[in-house]
Parts: C-alpha cells; sequence; structure tokens
C-alpha cells in the first residue's frame, strides 16, 4: 500500500480526491505533516465499524510517540484537556452519563424559543440587497451565543473564544502555531476555572438549588456534591462543549447554505415548502459535513479493515466525509436529495462517541434555515464560487468549513 500526499485544492472541493480514494480501497496509509504516517478509512461500511471499535483507542496515552512530539497530545490528554472524547471506558461512560444528565433533551428543546429570538435578531441586523459575511453576521454568532447562553458564560467574552478555540483546534506543526496553541489552552482553563469559582461562590451564597438553570451550575453540582467527575475533567468538558459547541454548527450553516445556493432547484423547493428543513439538514449534513474527519483514534491491537492490518499501535482517521459520499451506501452520493430515504449519515460519528450535541445542533440547523429562507428567499452568493476561502487546516484537519460566506440577501 503506497502512502498517499495530500495537496492540490482540496480545501476548495476534496470530493473527486475522495472518490478516487474510496474506489481503491478501504484504507490507504497518508503522511501527516508530524512525521509519521495515519491510517485513513475512506467507505461508509468501515467507517461506520471503525467508530465503534473498541480497538481504537481514543485515549492521548495510546497515541503514537509522533504526535506527543508536536505537542498534538501529551500523556494524559490533548490541548482541549480531560474530556470524554479523548477518553476510554469506564471513562468515557462515567463522564458521558454526568454530561448528558446535564445535557438532556429536554433542556435542548426548552431553548427552542430563545434560539429562534436570537435568529430573528441577527438577521434582522442583516441588510438587504448589498453584500454581506453570511458566516460573521450570522453562522458563527448563532452557535456561540447559543452555547455561552446554555453553558452560562458571558456572551460579551465571545470574541476572546473565537481567537481561543480556533488557537486550540489548530493542527499546525509549526512552533509559534504549537505555542499558540498551548498558550490559549492554559488562558482557556485559567478562564474557566475564574468562572467555575465565582459561580461556586455565588451558588453557596444563594443555597442554589439542583434545578439552577446553566449548564456550568449543573456540572458543578454533579461534581461537589456527587463526586461524579474531579475539577480537572470539569474543566476539560466545559472546554470540549465551549469548542464543539460552535466550531462545528457554524460550518452547518455556512458549507449548508453553500450547498443550496449551488443547488437552485433545492433551494426553490426548500423556500416553497419549510416543512423540509428537517429532512434539509440531515441531507446537509451529509453532502458537505462540518467535521471532515473524524477525532484520533489509536489501534491498541492489529485490526483488519477489509483485509488490510492496521498494525497496533497506528493512527487511525475516519473520513466521514468521505463515507458519506459512498456510492455502495448512498445512492447518486455526489447529489443532494432532500428526500434521500434512510439517511444514516455518519456526520455526526457513531457508537460510544457519537455527538452529544446533535439534537441541539439539528435544532439550530432547522431554526437557522428555516428563518433564513423565509426572511431572504432570495438569497444569492456575492462571488463565483471559486473564489470563496475555506478555512485552512493542516493534513490532519478535522473541520471543515469557509472563512467568508459573501452573499446578497433579497
Ligand atoms: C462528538 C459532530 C455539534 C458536542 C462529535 C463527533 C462528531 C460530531 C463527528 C464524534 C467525533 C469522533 O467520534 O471522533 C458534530 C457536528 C455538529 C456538532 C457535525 C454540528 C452540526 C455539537 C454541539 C455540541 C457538541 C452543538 C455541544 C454543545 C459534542 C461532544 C462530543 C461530540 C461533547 C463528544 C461525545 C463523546 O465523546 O462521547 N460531534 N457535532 N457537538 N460532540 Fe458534536
Amino acid at each position: 500500500m503506497q502512502a498517499e500526499h495530500e495537496g492540490g485544492n482540496h480545501m476548495a472541493d476534496p470530493y473527486p480526491k475522495y472518490a478516487r480514494l474510496r474506489e481503491r480501497g478501504a484504507v490507504h496509509r497518508v503522511r501527516t505533516p508530524f512525521g509519521g504516517d495515519a491510517y485513513l478509512i475512506t467507505r461508509y461500511a468501515e467507517a461506520r465499524a471503525a467508530l465503534n471499535d473498541p480497538r481504537l483507542s481514543k485515549h492521548p496515552k495510546n497515541a503514537p510517540a509522533f504526535l506527543r512530539e508536536a505537542g498534538l497530545v501529551t500523556g494524559d490528554a490533548g490541548p482541549l484537556g480531560v474530556n470524554m472524547l479523548s477518553c476510554d471506558p469506564p471513562d468515557h461512560t462515567r463522564l458521558r452519563r454526568v454530561i448528558g444528565k446535564a445535557f438532556t433533551a429536554r433542556r435542548v428543546l426548552a431553548l427552542r424559543p430563545r434560539i429562534q429570538e436570537i435568529t430573528d435578531d441577527l438577521l434582522a441586523a442583516l441588510p438587504a440587497g448589498e453584500e454581506v459575511d453570511l458566516i460573521e453576521g450570522f453562522a458563527f454568532p448563532l452557535p456561540i451565543t447559543v452555547i455561552s447562553e446554555m453553558l452560562g458564560v458571558p456572551v460579551s467574552d465571545r470574541d476572546r473564544f473565537r481567537t481561543w478555540s480556533r488557537d486550540l483546534i489548530s493542527t499546525a506543526s509549526a512552533p509559534e502555531v504549537r505555542q499558540r496553541r498551548e498558550a490559549a489552552a492554559t488562558a482557556l482553563t485559567g478562564y474557566l476555572s475564574g468562572l467555575v469559582a465565582e459561580r461556586r461562590e455565588r451558588m453557596d451564597r444563594e443555597l442554589a438549588s439542583e434545578a439552577q438553570p446553566d449548564l456550568i451550575s449543573a456540572l458543578i453540582v454533579a461534581a461537589d456534591r456527587h463526586g461524579e467527575l474531579d475539577e480537572t475533567e470539569l474543566l476539560g468538558e466545559l472546554m470540549l462543549l465551549l469548542v464543539a459547541g460552535h466550531e462545528t454548527t457554524v460550518n452547518l450553516i455556512g458549507n449548508g447554505t453553500l450547498a443550496l445556493l449551488r443547488a437552485p432547484d433545492v433551494l426553490g423547493a426548500l423556500v416553497a415548502d419549510p416543512g423540509l428543513v428537517p429532512a434539509a439538514v440531515e441531507e446537509l449534513l451529509r453532502y458537505d459535513g462540518p467535521v471532515e474527519r473524524a477525532t484520533l483514534r489509536t489501534a491498541v491491537e492489529d485490526v483488519d479493515v477489509d483485509g488490510v492490518t492496521v498494525p497496533s499501535g497506528s493512527l487511525v482517521v475516519v473520513a466521514l466525509n468521505c463515507a458519506d459520499r459512498d456510492p455502495a451506501r448512498f445512492d447518486r452520493p455526489d447529489e443532494l436529495d432532500l428526500a434521500r430515504p434512510d439517511n444514516q449519515h455518519l456526520a455526526f460519528g457513531h457508537g460510544p462517541h457519537f455527538c452529544l450535541g446533535a439534537p441541539l445542533a439539528r435544532l439550530e440547523g432547522t431554526i437557522a434555515f428555516t428563518s433564513l429562507l423565509g426572511r431572504f428567499p432570495g438569497i444569492r452568493l456575492a462571488c463565483p464560487p471559486e473564489r470563496l476561502q475555506w478555512r485552512s487546516q493542516s493534513a490532519m484537519m478535522i473541520l471543515r468549513g469557509l472563512e467568508t460566506l459573501p452573499v446578497i440577501l433579497g
């Protein structure tokens, strides 16, 4: 098996290259820029199996040495700290249960009116008939405002979070990027510790009950009263929720709007029948998902993937967006089809680490597209698609999203 290099026009359109890889095999050895190789899984069936395979560990202690040397993970944790996305059972099961209890479907549903209100305010502030950046004006502020309010983080701090979060998830290997990543982790940890301390004090003063409305308070109760997680885990989970809560949904709105603008028939159908929006959200997630590749996994035993042995100790990367265009699973996978039956895409992952925020993301996506198209049915791109800037990432890239999306609203 040959090592594969990335390159060319990968950011603008990764799909032709993914199609070639998928045709050639379910798994490929790819070069990373960090002095080691990874195994990239490209087909749907194998991707789904890998996401559910306990032999593929999420714990940084199992990660290959070259990733540690590049500063992407430390022995205990990655730059995001100790959290459920970077651990295996039984810790994962415990943390997921604790956070899941605080992050209930009821809590999410109760947010509907507030998400609608935030959406309406953002859209009302956008001028019609002139060029606006939909990322800056809508796709970014919506999810960050929602997750900040849900956690109980002052919304006024959201620009600081944007910088920290971007630095935290950058995987480029240049020393200055590494330094920024480490500085962001320290700054964000310090900020969140302060917030937790302040909340603890307030809860003591007010003799708050367990019915505190925000998630930070709920997690403090879980930690302090029930001993269900320690302080490092508490901060790690808050960091994960903040980053996961806004770095992804922004791309659902951005990539999704772009896909619709490039498929006028589908856009027209949605404008005519907003009842199709929930199905459209699923199809947009499949068609050009916000998380291009699942977070890193390491084989802790030899694992056979479609006849290829992935040796124990290897880094494994599941190419979600590639798997979601697999013709063996989806008919006419490169078409946007709102009536696609049985749309079990992998955009939210699969198995034990399936996205905890999926109900929130789906709700935000449904409200965002319904309101955007309801108010601006004549929305159009303000530049040729080839001129659009995608956020640049390294070959270890995980997220896929636009830097800006210039549109004219009407
Ligand atoms: C995990 C995608 C929104 C919180 C994941 C994973 C994916 C994903 C693919 C699994 C990664 C892996 O297995 O390596 C998405 C997409 C979103 C989105 C496409 C938006 C459209 C959110 C939101 C939140 C969130 C809004 C929270 C506020 C989480 C958490 C995990 C996770 C906590 C870790 C779950 C675990 O390890 O058990 N997400 N996500 N996500 N997501 Fe999301």
